[in-house]
């Protein structure tokens, strides 16, 4: 199809925005999505979606602002589309699910300028009956060769009133904020994924994958009004310290822009549109990668009653490393976690991490004979890189730090980025430059220490990270990484994570992949005795609720001793699944998550809730028909409550059968954790 010109009798005025003539349509294979695409009467592209006829993003802006090229915004004409049909099966080599469908439509619109030099943009869309993702191509060619993006003016206008959860974006702390729940009008700059219900009950969330050499994609109120005020979100590129956001050459293609669109909270959370826009594995065989449980040297230090720095407190001590590796042996965790190993701690290590060095130890740390000593019992150190944002000095270290660890047979690293946003300080030809951690920038630093790692067979786990954008998927040894506000504020944060934190991550920032939240502190005690807004069983809660192939059993040995039989449930949870179903669920209010394990036919049940007790209504209907199981229940107890009785726990044991129509009791703060053991 090809127009030379679109008549303006069918342009539709929709509150002064300009509805264009739709020039393509796609519907979803199931028929429920229909995304159009668009030019106005100025030749200015855009998309608007629809589901089951109603109208749920309406018209929205397609374009860029280029910083050595005329913007590339309007003039255009339609110069061709192909589509494509695709219908799937793949599989992970770990996560929620062992197989995911990637069912969609494709189409691929051809843009060119009617104007000389006539530059050439495309435009592919994928729909999927839950969602849809976008993105941008640049095709090779004479008039458009190395491109700076100044902006880019996509844009998402919800058509119906909207409530929004989110974090702001462009502010110091990341990543690292509470979750807000406001009308979506108010919503000024947000990171995402950013989460909305609609008045009719819909669940919309934008985010992006594949998140490759480009700056992240943050959204801001723009100033158009139509067609609810408010509600009309823009793309804004993390800035670069200097020039624009983005430089590339063409060819290339932009990260997908997602829009989830889901009945239900609970759909929300099991879809696998991002993972599905993702490139397949890039890394050939992972199989070395087994997903584990760690301890370690940690809690503590958050607690302050050991250092990262040497001295009298010093937490990375010899012995104290024994300790941990026999209390990990003893209780079948793979790993073990070590913070303050190596050099560079003492002094105001957050200021700008210029001593740390990633290949010599604390004098009081004796690395080799520890790694040994943890490889004959059968656990392996997980190592720590603490950057403090001086990725310069990372990066001047990086295979040497590596191959260090690789000879020592430590094949995960936790990776950190403690500095305030837009403080990243790198040096780009002798000279010293702050960046964004979500900038272009810190896309490819990231990407390079996980393609360097996995030469060495190393997986990593960056706190402080750049957000999770599905790309697990093609580096699989990309494992896990934090990006929100994990377990660590409970320790200091003021305030603590609230009760409503997990039933808010589930929902937004758990879109985007696994996060490691470090759960399980069991004491349910911060630094210098602030009480976590929890109960004791929503601690277990977190292990099926919170994924995450690498979960970390957070809390003191000692404190693990004095509660043995909650304990257990953390000894047993598996990290790998091989199915994953949201039973019940409301944003930022609760929900109840069933997994079934990958390597055992149990299943695992967790569910948590906010400051409000209250009654589940689940059917064991997961469950295998004709099969018994034996429930392994840990509940809050009768009388808990997060501030007056948090660690009342009852553990009890109930036959279960697929079918069973369960009432699950939460405590206020409080949850619940199930085994289901499988008999004959
Ligand atoms: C922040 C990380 O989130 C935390 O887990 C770590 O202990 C500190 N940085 C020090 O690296
Ligand atoms: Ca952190």
């Amino acid at each position: 199809m090809s127009r030379a010109c679109i008549p303006l009798l069918s342009l539709l005025l929709v509150a002064g925005i300009a509805s264009g003539e739709t020039i393509a349509s796609l519907d979803s294979p199931g028929g429920m999505l229909t995304v159009s695409v668009t030019l106005d009467a100025d030749g200015r592209p855009g998309y608007q979606i629809a589901r089951a006829g109603a109208p749920v993003i309406a018209d929205s802006r397609l374009g860029f602002i280029l910083s050595d090229s005329p913007k590339l915004e309007r003039g255009f004409r339609l110069e061709g589309v192909e589509r494509k049909t695709h219908d799937q099966t793949w599989e992970q080599p770990w996560g929620e699910r062992r197989f995911v469908r990637d069912r969609h439509q494709e189409l691929r619109v051809r843009l060119v300028e009617k104007r000389a030099p006539g530059r050439r943009l495309h435009v592919v869309f994928r729909a999927f009956d839950d969602g849809v993702g976008f993105r941008y191509e640049f095709p090779v060619q004479e008039a458009l060769r190395d491109i700076g993006i100044v902006e880019e003016l996509t844009e998402f206008a919800v058509a119906e009133p909207a409530t929004a959860w989110w974090i702001p974006a462009g502010e110091w702390n990341r990543y690292e904020y509470l979750y807000q729940k406001t009308p979506l009008a108010d919503v000024a700059q947000a990171h995402t994924p950013i989460t909305l219900r609609t008045e009719s009950g819909l669940h919309l969330a934008f985010h992006e994958a594949a998140l490759v050499d480009y700056a992240a994609m943050w959204l801001r109120r723009s100033g158009e009004a139509a067609p609810v005020a408010g509600q009309r979100l823009r793309a804004m590129l993390a800035p670069a310290a200097a020039g624009p956001p983005v430089r590339r050459s063409a060819p290339f293609a932009t990260p997908w822009r997602t829009i989830h669109v889901a009945p239900t909270a609970s759909a929300l959370y099991e879809s696998s549109l991002v993972l599905n826009l993702n490139e397949p594995n890039a890394l050939g065989d992972v199989s070395w990668f087994k997903p584990y449980k760690y301890v370690g040297i940690w809690w503590s230090l958050h607690l302050d009653t050991e250092t990262w720095a040497t001295g009298p407190r010093h937490g990375a001590t010899t012995a104290n490393a024994r300790r941990y590796i026999d209390f990990a042996a003893a209780n079948g965790f793979r790993g073990v976690l070590i913070e303050g190993w190596n050099r560079g701690w003492d002094g105001d290590w957050f200021a700008d991490g210029s001593d740390f060095s990633f290949t010599e130890p604390a004098p009081d740390f004796e690395l080799e004979a520890v790694a040994a000593y943890a490889r004959e019992r059968g656990v392996r150190l997980v190592g720590h890189h603490e950057t403090a944002g001086n990725v310069a000095r990372y990066e001047s270290q990086l295979g040497p730090a590596l191959d260090l660890y690789a000879r020592l047979g430590i094949d995960s690293v936790k990776t950190g980025y403690v500095a305030d946003a837009g403080g990243i300080r790198t040096a780009e030809n002798g000279r010293i430059r702050y960046q964004w951690h979500d900038g272009q920038f810190m896309s490819r630093h990231h990407l390079r220490v996980v393609t360097e790692a996995a030469k060495r067979r190393i997986a990593v786990n960056p706190h402080e990270p750049i957000k999770d954008t599905g790309l697990r998927r093609t580096y699989p040894n990309w494992v896990s990484r934090e990006g929100a506000r994990g377990m660590e504020y409970n320790a200091w944060g003021h305030p603590p994570n609230p009760p409503e934190h997990e039933a808010n991550l589930v929902f937004t920032r758990m879109l985007a992949g696994p996060m490691d939240f470090t759960p399980g502190i069991v004491s349910l005690t911060g630094r210098g005795g602030q009480r976590i807004q929890s109960t004791l069983a929503k601690q277990l809660a977190l292990y099926v609720v919170i994924y995450s192939p690498i979960q970390m059993a957070a809390d003191l040995p000692e404190n693990y001793a004095k509660h043995a039989g909650a304990f257990r449930f953390i000894r047993d949870v598996p990290v790998d699944w091989a199915q994953t179903l949201v039973l019940a669920g409301e944003v930022g209010d609760y929900v109840a998550i069933a997994r079934r394990d990958r390597d055992t036919d149990d299943w695992y049940l967790g569910a948590v809730t906010d400051e409000n007790a209250r009654t589940l209504d689940v059917m064991l209907d997961f469950l295998d028909a004709g099969r018994a199981y034996t429930a392994e229940i840990y509940r809050d107890g009768d009388d808990a409550d997060w501030r007056m009785r948090p660690s009342s726990i009852a553990i009890e044991e109930r036959p279960a059968r697929r079918g069973d129509a369960w009432k699950l009791g939460l405590a206020a703060g409080g949850g619940l954790a199930i085994r289901f053991r499988a008999g004959e």
